[in-house]
This record gives structure tokens, C-alpha cells and sequence, in this order.
């Protein structure tokens, strides 16, 4: 097998990690200098320091590189790189997700338009210019509503109106940034539905329990692997998902959607084309043995992939909890680490930093994931694991200091 040129546009170390597990691949890693980790240089065999959002030199600077020597695979895994990567590849002639279907996903009210030509089931929604379009739209919703960012991530800006004395209190402190997107609110358990897309068949790798912060930001502080659903339940949030996929032209590379699943069926709120984050690769790889990364670089090399599982496991992570106020230490990560079970402890805040209230998934202090033979069994030990974790805060004065 020859050697196979891949580029890999922004991402992680976890994602560089596990897509060198693809045989015989040069990787070469774009990535932000504050983003960039000691062994990410021992991972890739080329890396490149380079701011990746709103840089109009990114692209022309990825054609030089391909001039030099030629790519036989452009990717990411990150939000806001996947339209380059996915220009750049079609630019380039290779495989990799079609620019539309990325487009369709990326813009939140881009995906509810196509849904609307699809057989997916309903979800209300509209952009909403000024707080007057805001309550005509809860006012003919005639129920809860969630307020989002047209292109969010992180949860950043989402937020659960529930009545008008809500709306006029979001009105007077004046913080929504407007166009946004409105939605009624979908009631019910949601789950993220990991798939794997080539030549246009959809294929389900895992649906993963999602544990969040619940009203108002909804912020992810868990997920678990398989999740706990019927045969039926599957069955039918597959269907949803690959209806989904159609309607925004996904035809070729990972997906993670993101849906509820209440007594009135399956609902979809988002779907991306990339690899899950929050480690649920890591989830997915533990309780399959299908690596989601290897398999996109495969996949898009135009090599054959199997993509069923070969290992029947659990795996769960759970975040840390932390009062507000400085960080003076961590307590107890060693001990943790040696708790059987658990895969990796990561602390995502240094001492000294200070934690305001969660308001995003980027204020999250760390993480413990846990494998184990059930999803009971990985989630007591993730959950017993990150109690154990103590995060020590200064009080609050010093930090005025
Ligand atoms: N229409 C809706 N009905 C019910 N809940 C919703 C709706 N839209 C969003 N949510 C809740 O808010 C969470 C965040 O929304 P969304 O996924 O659209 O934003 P995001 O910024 O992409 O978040 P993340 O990156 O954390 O997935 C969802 O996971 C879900 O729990
Ligand atoms: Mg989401």
C-alpha cells in the first residue's frame, strides 16, 4: 500500500491520534498556536501554525502546499474548518463532504429549510429580527420556545423561553444578538446518533445518551454508550437521522445528529458533518471498536472500511462539577485514575483560573471517562470518578485582589 498524503484542518489531539491509526498515511496537521499540544508534534508528521478562522490566507495557503506535493485526502473535525476543508477537497478533486452539504448544516436555519422539503417530522421555526418577531412567534407556537444563535456551538446563546414575563426580562437586559433563530421547543429524552456516510448510504455507528444542564442553556455535561433505547427506538431515530442527512445532500463522510425522542416521535435539533466531540469518538471506539477518525481518513482515501462493530462494551463520560471562584487546586486526579474502569482524566482549566457560572460548554473544568461490560456500570464509575475530583476555590475576594 503506498503512502497516503492527509490533511487534517484544525481539530485535536484525541482526532490526529486515533486517524494515525490509518495505515500508511502522512498526516499533516494545520493547527492555532493556542490550540497546539507538545504531542501533537510527536503525532503528525508535518505541522503548521496557523490562525483558522476568518483567515483569508488559509485556503490560498493549503493550495501552495498542495502544489508542492499533492493531498490525496483534505479533512477536519472542527466546526469552523469543516467548509475549508470541504472546499479545498472539492478544489482538489477529492473525496471528502460536498461544500453544500456542509453549508446546509452549519447554518442552523439553512438545515430547517431543508427539512421542510423532506419527510423529516416537523419542527417550527423562524429567524427572528427584533424582540416584536420574537413574540409573534412564541404566540403562534403557543408553547416554549428556544432562542439559538443561527450558527452557534457550545450551546453559546441557546435559551428556553417558557413565557412572555421570561421574553420581556430577556428584552430588558438586552443581550440576544439578532438575526437569530427561534424554535418551539421539542420535549422529550435526546441522544446524539453518530453515522457514517459513503456514496450516499447512511450507516448507524452508535446513538449515545446525552446528559445536559437542562433549562435554560442546555449545557452537555455527559454522554454514555449505546444508549439506553428499544429496537424500535433505534430503528426509528436511524430513519429520522438518514432522512435528515438526504434532505441537506450529506452523501459522503461522518455526521453527528442531535435529537429528541418524545411519545410524538423522533425530532431532529442539529446535526453536523464531523465526528461527534466531547470524546464520544472515544465512547464509540470503546464500546464498538469502530474508530470514527480512522474511518473518515480510510473512507475518503477511497479505501475499504468496515464499519461494523467488533466489540460490545459500554463507555461513559461525565464532567466535573465546580463552585464559582478561582481554582487554588485540584484534589484527588491520581486516585481517580486508578479507580478501575476509568480511560482518561482531564483537567481543562488551570489553577488560577477563575470559573464563572456555566454558561457554555467551553466553561466546563474537566472530565473523567469510564468504560465498563453496561452503560450502568461505565456511567456509576465516570459519575463516581468525577465526584471524587475536587475542585478547590479561593474565595472570591483574592481573585480582586
Ligand atoms: N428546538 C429545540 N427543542 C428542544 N431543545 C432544544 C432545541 N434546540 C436546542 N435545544 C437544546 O439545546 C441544546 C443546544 O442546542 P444546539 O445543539 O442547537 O446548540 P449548539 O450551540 O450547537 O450546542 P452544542 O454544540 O452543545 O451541541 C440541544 O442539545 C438541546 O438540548
Ligand atoms: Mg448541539
Amino acid at each position: 500500500m503506498s503512502i497516503k498524503r492527509v490533511l487534517m484542518v484544525g481539530g485535536y489531539t484525541q482526532a490526529i491520534e486515533y486517524a494515525k491509526l490509518a495505515e500508511n498515511i502522512h498526516l499533516t496537521f494545520i493547527q492555532h498556536k493556542n490550540r497546539l499540544r507538545p504531542q501533537d508534534l510527536q503525532i503528525a508528521d508535518v505541522v503548521h501554525m496557523m490562525e483558522l478562522n476568518d483567515n483569508p490566507d488559509l485556503e490560498e495557503f493549503i493550495r501552495c502546499l498542495h502544489r508542492i506535493r499533492p493531498f490525496d485526502a483534505v479533512l477536519s473535525v472542527t466546526e469552523f474548518s469543516l467548509l475549508t476543508a470541504s472546499k479545498m477537497a472539492e478544489e482538489f478533486g477529492l473525496l471528502n463532504t460536498p461544500v453544500k452539504a456542509v453549508e446546509n448544516t452549519r447554518d442552523k436555519y439553512k438545515m430547517r429549510q431543508q427539512m421542510l422539503a423532506s419527510n423529516c417530522n416537523p419542527v417550527r421555526f423562524s429567524v427572528v429580527n427584533n424582540f416584536e418577531e420574537i413574540v409573534r412567534f412564541f404566540q403562534s407556537v403557543g408553547g416554549p420556545i428556544i432562542l439559538k444563535p443561527i450558527d452557534g456551538t457550545g450551546s453559546k446563546g441557546v435559551r428556553l423561553i417558557i413565557d412572555m414575563s421570561e421574553l420581556e426580562e430577556q428584552k430588558s437586559r438586552n443581550n440576544i444578538l439578532f438575526p437569530c433563530l427561534v424554535e418551539e421547543y421539542i420535549d422529550g429524552v435526546e441522544f446524539s446518533v453518530e453515522t457514517m456516510t459513503i456514496d450516499g448510504r447512511h450507516t448507524l455507528l452508535a446513538i449515545t445518551e446525552k446528559l445536559t444542564t437542562g433549562a435554560p442553556h442546555f449545557i452537555e455535561m455527559g454522554h454514555a454508550v449505546p444508549a439506553r433505547v428499544s429496537h424500535e427506538e433505534k430503528t426509528a431515530i436511524f430513519d429520522e437521522v438518514q432522512e435528515l442527512l438526504d434532505a441537506v445532500g450529506h452523501t459522503f463522510g461522518p455526521a453527528h445528529t442531535e435529537v429528541k425522542l418524545s411519545s410524538k416521535g423522533v425530532h431532529i435539533i442539529e446535526t453536523q458533518t464531523r465526528p461527534g466531540g466531547d470524546r464520544i469518538p472515544m465512547l464509540v471506539d470503546i464500546a464498538t471498536g469502530c474508530n470514527i477518525y480512522k474511518i473518515m481518513v480510510e473512507a475518503a482515501l477511497g479505501r475499504p472500511v468496515d464499519l461494523t462493530a467488533t466489540r460490545s462494551k459500554a463507555a461513559a463520560i461525565r464532567y466535573v462539577n465546580a463552585n464559582i471562584g478561582m481554582i487554588e487546586r485540584f484534589e484527588g486526579i491520581e486516585s481517580v485514575k486508578a479507580m478501575a474502569g476509568i480511560r482518561e482524566v482531564r483537567m481543562l482549566k488551570e489553577v488560577g483560573t477563575y470559573i464563572s457560572e456555566l454558561s457554555s460548554s467551553l466553561d466546563r473544568v474537566g472530565y473523567v471517562v469510564a468504560e465498563g461490560d453496561t452503560v450502568e456500570e461505565a456511567i456509576n464509575r465516570a459519575e463516581a470518578a468525577s465526584r471524587r475530583i475536587n475542585v478547590v476555590i479561593n474565595n472570591v475576594e483574592n481573585h480582586h485582589v
